[in-house]
């Protein structure tokens, strides 16, 4: 006979299974991808000693409350005391604890160490000190909310609508989690709106928005930047010019940068993107770059801001874009003020899938310069394609210049090692938005995290740092299998072949799209599709593909050799030579530097046209290939993340389709 008691506890039981299955759904639904690589993690209790007590260090703490999987019971000590091997922001670990010079530094080296614990790393002594003294996410957002070549929703600085610029907690949570993620990975400033911007930033109603935004952000220590329109004098001040040696203009420039730092007084500086695709700057006015940098320099010295004027320039009227940026600049090495940086996007035209590095590394030898990659995919199949695109900074920044011999990388070029910068710097266009995953795709949050690490060292390889996000960012223990993976299991079947993935994917690519030194070869302005045949009547031909690939009948490719545009006397011997003979040149940049017939002999023996078609075919295989990786994960990875990946690879295959049989049945 079935008693009360029982009828009852045997209802709690069902009672109690419904609400763990309920709560598992839930657990598997939050693997939105939302926390990107800082997962909640179980953790056993520990002890912090420090004696400081400011916001970082608070945080410091906190993260460690929440992140710590060493011994339970263990003490850690946060010491705030100099020592000359530490510089900036850098830190000291060791098993005992973190010591730095600055409370950012404790924040960075507490960061180091979970993620140490988190990725099964011991915890050896280490001094780890920063390559670049800022670090800087560029957003390319406009002040109504959309992001220019954003591909992860509308802004999460910026919006429309009437209580557009009310602050509200939701809004200051979200900066909050930005911040945070930030840190982690040492990233320490933002350009808080579009290089191509409005004036109304330096509108007060805006300003006080910025305030907002750099209060929360001060913690992490991220420090905020504006772009600045150089027009601003007259669209905003309403004076009749805005030529930088005017007396009334640099009076203007004097107020406004008061007033801003009045109202915020730790900004970083300002970016300016001026006389650059329809962007006034000091050339309406017969003046030089260097004339409106210093100008606008000379105002933010007294509050310690940096000038971040772009090279970014070129002019249809010029036969060679490539050369520009270089032909403008050069004259100029030695007129800047030492608080402006020069930032050079990476390669000579514009964040190509594969170009060689900008010629201007290491050739301004007077003057800082700092690097501008691209994190958000414009070029590279925006947030449909899986692209890891670390093993491209890393073949930039490895570059060797030449300029002061050998092992002048472009690396220590920029960060100090070479030339002597008052300030180094280093800057990403942010690939973030609105998106519950922040980046559109899930293996595009790789891509923030891997500028972060590599600002932070820029010698961390490609490899360490996928193995890194991927442990962080994927877990053993999957909520909807419930099932815990062995080491050697999860690392054999899950970490390896994704590593893999991710460590070919950008050479896959340039397969598919680009390859052999082509660039620039898409449809439209929307730089997605392929249309090597795009000239509508017209456009700018600089903006047209048969500008660079130049095929024809007979031929393919840019010829940039001494007798063609000469862009290769750009670059310091032994590579101008190696660039321009044919024997010597790579293979990677065959048709960027050389014109030549479609029955060219390759190395291997191929002719040129066959060579095409067996990239862009291994393009697609690669794809392929990538798709048949990701379905063997199933049983690794939660339903949600592993089908959206799913979807974003099936259409990644169909896109890499359409570039090989659009540009080989065009070629
Ligand atoms: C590219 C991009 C533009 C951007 C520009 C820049 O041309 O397509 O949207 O404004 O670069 O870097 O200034």
């Amino acid at each position: 006979m079935i008693t009360m008691k029982e009828i009852y506890k045997h209802l709690m039981r069902i009672f109690i299974e419904i609400l763990v299955l309920f709560l598992a759904a839930f657990a598997v639904q939050a693997e939105n991808g939302h926390e990107l690589w800082l997962r909640k993690h179980n953790v056993n209790p520990m002890n912090v000693v420090c004696s400081e007590n400011s916001p970082t260090v608070n945080i410091a703490h906190q993260e460690l409350q929440k992140g710590w999987q060493g011994k339970t019971g263990e003490t850690i000590v946060l010491s705030i005391k100099s020592d000359k091997s530490i510089q900036g922001d850098g830190y000291k670990l060791d098993a005992s604890g973190v010591q730095a010079n600055t409370e950012l530094g404790i924040l960075y080296g507490v960061y180091e160490l979970l993620r140490r614990q988190h990725t099964d790393q011991p915890i050896i002594d280490e001094v780890s000190n920063p390559s670049y003294e800022r670090r800087i996410l560029d957003h390319w957002d406009n002040l109504d909310g959309t992001v220019e070549r954003g591909y992860a929703g509308y802004s999460i600085f910026w919006r429309q609508g009437k209580d557009s610029l009310a602050v509200t907690e939701r809004d200051k949570l979200l900066w909050q989690e930005y911040a945070r993620a930030n840190a982690s990975v040492g990233i320490n400033g933002s350009v808080l709106n579009n290089v191509n911007a409005s004036p109304k930033i330096l509108k007060i109603e805006f300003l006080k928005r910025v305030k907002a935004i750099a209060d929360v952000l001060r913690p992490y220590g991220i420090k905020i930047y504006l772009s600045i329109n150089f027009s601003s004098p007259v669209m905003l001040g309403g004076l009749k010019t805005s030529d930088p040696l005017d007396a009334k203009v640099i009076t203007w420039w004097k107020t406004k940068i008061k007033e801003i730092y009045s109202l915020i007084p730790d900004v970083g500086g300002f970016l300016v993107k001026a006389n650059s695709e329809g962007q006034p700057g000091p050339q309406d006015f017969g003046r030089t770059h260097a004339e409106g940098a210093n100008m606008m320099a000379d105002a933010l010295k007294p509050y310690g801001g940096i000038v971040m004027w772009r090279a970014f320039v070129y002019s249809p009227k010029e036969r060679d874009r490539a050369r520009q940026s270089y032909d403008e600049f050069i004259p100029l090495d030695g007129q800047f003020r030492d608080n402006v940086i020069i930032q050079v996007k990476n390669s000579p035209v514009d964040f190509q899938p594969r170009e060689p590095f900008s010629p201007l590394f290491g050739a301004m030898k007077k003057t800082s310069i700092m690097a501008e990659l691209q994190i958000t995919q414009e070029y590279l199949g925006q947030s449909n394609q899986l692209v890891y695109l670390l093993t491209m900074w890393e073949e930039f920044l490895q570059s060797d210049t030449y300029q002061e011999g050998t092992g002048s990388t472009v690396a220590r070029c920029t960060d100090g090692s070479i030339f002597p910068q008052k300030y180094t710097a280093i800057a990403g266009v942010a690939n973030i938005g609105l998106d519950t995953n922040w980046c559109g795709h899930h293996f595009a949050q790789a891509n923030w995290y891997a500028f972060g690490r590599l600002a932070w060292n820029n010698r961390l390889t490609s490899d360490k740092i996928a193995d890194e996000w991927i442990r962080l960012t994927f877990s053993r223990q999957q909520t909807n299998h419930s099932k815990t993976w062995n080491d050697n299991d999860w690392e054999e079947h899950f970490l390896f072949p994704i590593k893999q993935m991710m460590l070919q994917s950008r050479e896959a690519a340039v397969n598919y799209m680009m390859p052999l030194g082509l660039h620039h070869i898409f449809a439209g302005d929307h730089h997605y599709g392929p249309g090597p045949w795009y000239a509508p009547k017209g456009l700018r031909l600089d903006w047209t593909p048969p500008y660079y690939h130049q095929a024809d009948t007979n031929g393919i490719g840019f010829d940039r050799t001494r007798t063609g545009s000469n862009a290769v006397n750009q670059y310091h011997e032994p590579l101008c030579s190696q660039f321009n003979k044919l024997e010597t040149c790579p293979e990677i940049y065959l048709l960027w530097f050389h014109h030549l017939p479609w029955d060219y002999k390759m190395k291997n023996g191929r002719i040129l046209w066959d060579e095409l078609c067996y990239h862009y075919d291994n393009g697609v295989q690669q794809v392929h290939q990538f798709q048949k990786i990701w379905d063997n994960e199933k049983p690794y990875i939660d339903t949600q993340r592993f089908e959206e990946v799913q979807s974003k690879l099936r259409r990644h295959c169909r896109d890499a389709q359409i570039w090989k049989d659009g540009c080989l049945l065009y070629f």
